[in-house]
Formats: structure tokens, C-alpha cells, sequence
């Protein structure tokens, strides 16, 4: 198979981690016969300094000319006080927006040797697998105005939280379409006792929920959710919620799975290319280390030969080489849990690669 990505790896360990994911993709086209062709783009920071804007138009037109794009991460101090405008996050809301992904899907699964890199008890977290689905192109991220104003004469703030009813209705309809495959159960977030806009969610749910019979929904507080992912996390299977909701949550939830560095996402586009995504930062307080742990963005890789090129089997070996290599007792310091000795972003990444290519050897 042949295959066009555009690559941003941003800014941080944004670069750091999106090298592993290459390296990863090259051992898995070399063992499966594949070629696929990597080009590069900017984004963020990076961007901003090479060209004056987070996102130039040329990112774009590479996107759109792509079959699926890997992203790093955004952002740092350097341009923490930049206006609006001109700031490294604008190109990632950006391109979620010029790119249509409307729906962010972050994975939370249990790695069973991970289980001492959690503060959490073993007991708590022991097969936790569920799918957080964040709304990502509307919501209080998106709504107009947005902005500094006044208030009877004094200083003032105001930002919106827009929904059209049919951008609810699309993103709780796909948590629906996975749960049936999954274990049938969706629990929709929101904060119905204050707003309204949570109210029309909760309402639109109920319609679609009428179209899956066999699928169990159920309402949860956005504040009790928060409790519920630390006290119980085995009840979820799929959580749906909209786009703030779902960021806070799903850094939240990476705690279960030992450390923000292990948790990929798949952004889903109404057309065009997909994007995936760790989840997390461009980790200022790590970037240039060669010490960030590249499992999140390996598996959003993996997520993307899985979802956007429909190789499955290439996508379950990643996740294999990964848990084999964790098996194995490999940990960057994220993940390290008690033990002393732990590897380098490179060293993992060399790692996780060996064992893709060991299993053709054994294959
Ligand atoms: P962050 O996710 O960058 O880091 C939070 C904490 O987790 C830090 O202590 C960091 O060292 C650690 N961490 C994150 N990823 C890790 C990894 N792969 N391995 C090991 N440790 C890891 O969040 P932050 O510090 O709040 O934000 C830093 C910058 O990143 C900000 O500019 C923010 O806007 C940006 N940001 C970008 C994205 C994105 O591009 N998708 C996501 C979140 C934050
Ligand atoms: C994420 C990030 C972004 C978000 C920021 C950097 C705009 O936190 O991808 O989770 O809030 O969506
Ligand atoms: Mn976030």
C-alpha cells in the first residue's frame, strides 16, 4: 500500500516524539511491504518564528493533499504572551477547524505492567478500557464573541459556548456507533443542572439513544465525572462530551494508564484526512531532554494505520511491540514507578521498533 502523510511535529517533545512515530511507521512498511511517504509541515511555535502565523497556508494545502496527518504537540513559554491571535495553540484549533475534525477519540487502556506507574491502586485501575469521545470543533472553545470587553463601564470578559443542535447530534451519534461494537454503554457528560446547552446535549442523546435499543445510555455530571474516573473507571465504555469537558477529563483519565505520555487520539474529519495526536503537551518542562515518552504518539501512529488506512493487523503489531516492550520492563521516567533504571526517548522508541521487527523474524 501506498500512502501520503503530512507530518507537524510542532513544537517540544512535540519533534522529540513524532521522530519515534516515523521510525515506528518505516519498521512497519519495511516488514509489511508498504511505502509511505512522509512530508512535513509547521505548525505552532515553530511556525510562528519560520513564518509569522501558527498555521500558514501551506500546512494546510499539505493536510488536504495527504491521506492522514501526525501531529506532535504545540506550544511553550516563548510565545506564552503573544496575543491571541499569534499564539501556537491557534494553529492547532485551527486546523482541527479548517480540517472538519469534529470528533477527538482518546482511548484509556490498561497496560497490566504499568500497574505500579499509577498513584492510583491496582485494584482501581486493573482492566480499565474505555474510549473518552470529545467534541472538537465547537463548543466553549469555538463560540463567538470571545473576547475582552466592558461592563458597565468596567473591565470585562466574555466567551460562548455554541452548539448548533446537529454538531451534538453527530459526535453522540458516533459514541454510539462505537459503543455497539463495544460494550454498549454510553455515558454522556455534561453539566445539565446549570446549562443550557447541556440540557439540548442531554435531549439530543435521548434521540439517538431511541435509534440504539441494544446500547445503554446514561447522564453523568461533568463534576461527578470527574470523581467517578478516579473511584470507579471500570464502568465507562464510551463518554461523550463536549469539547472543554472532554480535555480536562481525558488528562484526568491518563492517570489510570500511568502517565499523560501514554495516551493516544484519533481526530475524526467529517471528509478529508484524519489526524492523530498524543494527547498531551509540548512539555516545556522536559523538551530537549530526550527523556519524554513517545508511547502516546506511536499509538495514535498506530491508531492511523488502523482507522485512516484500514491495516489492522499492521496496527495490532504496534500495540504489541509496545506491550512487550513494557512487558519487558522498559520505562521512560514518566512511567518509571519505583524503578531506578529507565531509557531515553530514542532508547524506547529503538525499542519499541526491535520488537516490530523481532516479530517478523518470528513470524
Ligand atoms: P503538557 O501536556 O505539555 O505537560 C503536562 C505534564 O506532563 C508535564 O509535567 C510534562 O512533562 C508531562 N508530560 C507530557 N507529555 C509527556 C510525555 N510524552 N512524556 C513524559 N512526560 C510528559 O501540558 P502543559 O505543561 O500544561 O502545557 C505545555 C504546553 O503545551 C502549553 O503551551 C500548552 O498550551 C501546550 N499543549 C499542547 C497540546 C497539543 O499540542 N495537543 C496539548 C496540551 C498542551
Ligand atoms: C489538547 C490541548 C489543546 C486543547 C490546547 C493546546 C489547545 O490541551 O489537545 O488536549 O485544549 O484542545
Ligand atoms: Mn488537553
Amino acid at each position: 500500500m501506498r500512502r501520503k502523510i503530512t507530518v507537524l511535529p510542532g513544537d517540544g517533545i512535540g519533534k522529540e516524539v513524532t521522530r519515534g512515530a516515523i521510525e515506528i511507521l518505516e519498521a512497519v512498511a519495511e516488514r509489511y511491504g508498504h511505502e509511505f511517504e512522509f512530508q512535513y509541515g509547521e505548525i505552532g511555535g515553530t511556525a510562528i518564528d519560520n513564518s509569522g502565523t501558527p498555521l500558514p497556508d501551506e500546512t494546510i494545502e499539505l493536510c488536504k493533499s495527504s491521506d492522514a496527518v501526525l501531529l506532535g504537540a504545540v506550544g511553550g513559554p516563548k510565545w506564552d504572551n503573544q496575543p491571541s491571535h499569534l499564539r501556537p495553540e491557534r494553529g492547532l484549533l485551527a486546523i482541527r477547524k479548517q480540517l472538519n475534525l469534529y470528533a477527538n477519540l482518546r482511548p484509556i487502556s490498561y497496560f497490566s505492567s504499568l500497574a505500579e506507574s499509577s498513584p492510583l491502586r491496582k485494584e482501581i485501575i486493573e482492566e480499565v478500557d474505555f474510549v473518552i469521545v470529545r467534541e472538537l470543533t465547537g463548543g466553549l472553545y469555538f463560540g463567538k464573541p470571545s473576547e475582552r470587553t466592558t461592563h458597565e463601564g468596567k473591565e470585562a470578559v466574555v466567551d460562548t459556548l455554541f452548539y448548533q443542535k446537529d454538531e451534538i447530534k453527530r459526535i453522540i451519534e458516533l459514541a454510539f456507533e462505537l459503543a455497539s461494537k463495544r460494550k454498549k454503554r454510553v455515558t454522556s457528560v455534561d453539566k445539565a443542572n446549570v446549562l443550557e446547552s447541556s440540557r439540548l446535549w442531554r435531549e439530543t442523546a435521548e434521540e439517538v439513544a431511541a435509534h440504539y435499543p441494544e446500547v445503554e445510555l446514561e447522564h453523568m455530571l461533568v463534576d461527578n465525572a470527574a470523581m467517578q474516573l478516579i473511584r470507579n473507571p471500570r464502568q465507562f465504555d464510551v463518554m461523550v462530551t463536549e469539547n472543554m469537558f472532554g480535555d480536562i477529563l481525558s488528562d484526568e483519565a491518563s492517570v489510570l494508564t500511568g502517565s499523560l505520555g501514554m495516551l493516544p487520539s484519533a481526530s475524526l474529519s467529517t471528509e478529508g484526512p484524519n489526524l492523530f495526536e498524543p494527547i498531551h503537551g509540548s512539555a516545556p518542562d522536559i523538551a530537549g531532554k530526550n527523556i519524554a515518552n513517545p508511547i502516546a504518539m506511536i499509538l495514535s501512529a498506530a491508531s492511523m494505520l488502523r482507522l485512516s488506512f484500514g491495516l489492522e493487523e499492521e496496527a495490532e503489531a504496534v500495540e504489541k511491540a509496545v506491550k512487550d516492550t513494557l512487558d519487558s520492563g522498559a520505562r521512560t521516567g514518566d512511567i518509571a514507578g519505583g524503578q531506578t533504571s529507565t531509557l531515553t526517548t530514542k532508547e524506547m522508541i529503538a525499542e519499541i521498533k526491535g520488537a516490530i521487527l523481532d516479530q517478523a523474524a518470528i513470524s
